[in-house]
């Protein structure tokens, strides 16, 4: 008995994981890292940036903008293409889509606090949430 649940929760984990291909979508050549390197890591940490120092000009708010974009649609790019394994991960998606929409509209009217408290409460959050349950440790 003891030894067919354990054999049960070891099938169930491995159908579990064919759910979803978290390194790479299912027919796409995209890798999940390579992604991250191009895409959420640098319009993440540029957005942190210019939101730490506050845009100067219609110009910087309008980066600020872009790169929300971005960060919004990769949460999109994310749940494509088989990717998604579970919850936690569709989760930490829709925060992103959420998130960077949130800060992308802050910027159209200059709000500065706005703009963080979504990029810290929402944007920041879904890179962590997923990133603890995904992000395989190096
Ligand atoms: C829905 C899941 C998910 C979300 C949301 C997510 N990541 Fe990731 N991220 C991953 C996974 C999975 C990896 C590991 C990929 C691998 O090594 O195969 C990763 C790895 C990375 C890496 C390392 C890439 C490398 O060079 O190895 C960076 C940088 C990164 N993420 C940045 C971010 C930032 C910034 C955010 C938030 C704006 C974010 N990620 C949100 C899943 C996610």
């Amino acid at each position: 008995m003891k030894a067919f649940a354990v054999c049960a929760a070891l099938l169930a984990l491995a159908g579990w994981q064919l759910v979803g291909q978290v390194a790479k979508g299912k027919t796409r050549p995209l890798e999940t890292k390579i992604w991250m390197k191009t895409v959420n890591g640098p319009h993440c940490s540029t957005l942190a940036k210019m939101l730490k120092a506050g845009p100067a000009d219609d110009k910087e708010w309008g980066d600020v903008k872009t790169h929300a974009q971005m960060l919004s649609e990769s949460g999109h790019v994310l749940m494509a293409d088989g990717r998604c394994p579970d919850k936690v991960w569709a989760d930490a998606s829709k925060q992103l889509q959420e998130g960077g929409a949130a800060v992308a509209a802050a910027a159209s009217s200059k709000d500065l606090e706005g703009a963080r408290s979504a990029l810290n409460n929402s944007v920041l959050a879904s890179c962590k949430g997923c990133h603890g349950a995904h992000r395989v440790k190096k």
